[in-house]
């Protein structure tokens, strides 16, 4: 789509309405699909439309947000984030975010984060569990994944770092999203976090609590610990008595020179 010659970019949050579930709707077509054209990464239409019907389980919520153009809604989402805030770990933690293309660097995509930021903080707070420790994603691993689509992983990996984050030097494998699809091996976990207890390493029980609640959460594991993916990092984090730190930045070096 053409980006609004006066565009007054907002974030909000979508809703289970009928025109919200349009919206999101045709989002996911347009923005989300054509970014995970693996099958075992792309989250169902059905099951996000699911979680925001239910918004939330115990004290956990699921947020769908868009940007959008303020001056008027003909247009469509120009940005579409789905995150979730995680009471365990006290984290935030992005599913993904995509900006149209169209609408590429001009502060949307962080925008976006920044939104569920500030919205998993008041969340965290609101349910008596005090400050949001961190915020977190996954990014597909620029040593693993070639540039492909237009999109370049040593430039995504330097657009997070730039916003704060560093990878978890931890072998994360990201847990099946349905039975019909396959772990998803060539991922970081990422952190965004400004706790001092946290600059020089994380502790392997808050990284082992953002594993299994997020596989309960957003995978939809009642029994987390009994997947046998959730298991074999479990085991992992066991062992150590402390997880580092990967910056993200010298992955710079490795550009492919696609932006
Ligand atoms: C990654 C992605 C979400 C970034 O979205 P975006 O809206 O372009 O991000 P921003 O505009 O916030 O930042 C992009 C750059 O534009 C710059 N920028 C921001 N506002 C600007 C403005 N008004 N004018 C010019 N540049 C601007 C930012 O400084 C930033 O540069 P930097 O990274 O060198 O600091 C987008 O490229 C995308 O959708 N990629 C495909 C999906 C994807 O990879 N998602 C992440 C994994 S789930």
């Amino acid at each position: 789509m053409s980006t609004p010659a006066r565009c007054e970019p907002v974030v909000r949050r979508l809703r289970d309405t009928p025109d919200d579930v349009r919206l999101l709707g045709e989002a996911y077509e347009r923005l989300y699909r054509p970014q995970f054209p693996d099958p075992n990464e792309r989250e169902s239409l059905d099951n996000i439309l699911d979680s925001l019907r239910r918004g939330g389980v115990g004290d956990d919520r699921y947020y769908v947000a868009v940007a959008e153009d303020a001056s008027g809604p003909a247009g469509g989402a120009l940005g579409l984030v789905i995150a979730d805030f995680l009471s365990g770990p006290r984290a935030g933690m992005i599913e993904f975010v995509v900006v149209d293309p169209a609408a590429r660097r001009l502060g949307l995509g962080s925008r976006l984060l920044d939104w569920v930021e500030r919205q998993a903080s008041d969340d965290c707070r609101s349910v008596g569990l005090g400050p949001l420790l961190a915020l977190c994603a996954e990014l597909e691993d620029p040593l693993l994944v070639a540039a492909a689509g237009g999109q370049d992983p040593v430039a995504r990996a330097a657009w997070w770092s730039r916003r704060g984050f560093r990878a978890l030097d931890f072998p994360y494998v990201q847990p099946a999203l349905s039975t019909s699809q396959r772990p998803v091996r060539h991922l970081l976990l990422m952190v965004r976090t400004d706790r001092a207890d946290m600059r020089a390493c994380a502790a392997p029980g808050w990284v082992a609590s953002l594993v299994i609640e997020y596989a309960r959460f957003a995978m939809r594991r009642d029994e987390p610990e009994r997947d046998p993916t959730v298991a074999g990092m479990l085991a992992w984090l066991g062992e150590r008595s402390a997880v580092g730190w990967v910056p993200l930045e010298p992955y710079r070096g490795l550009s492919h020179g696609v932006g």
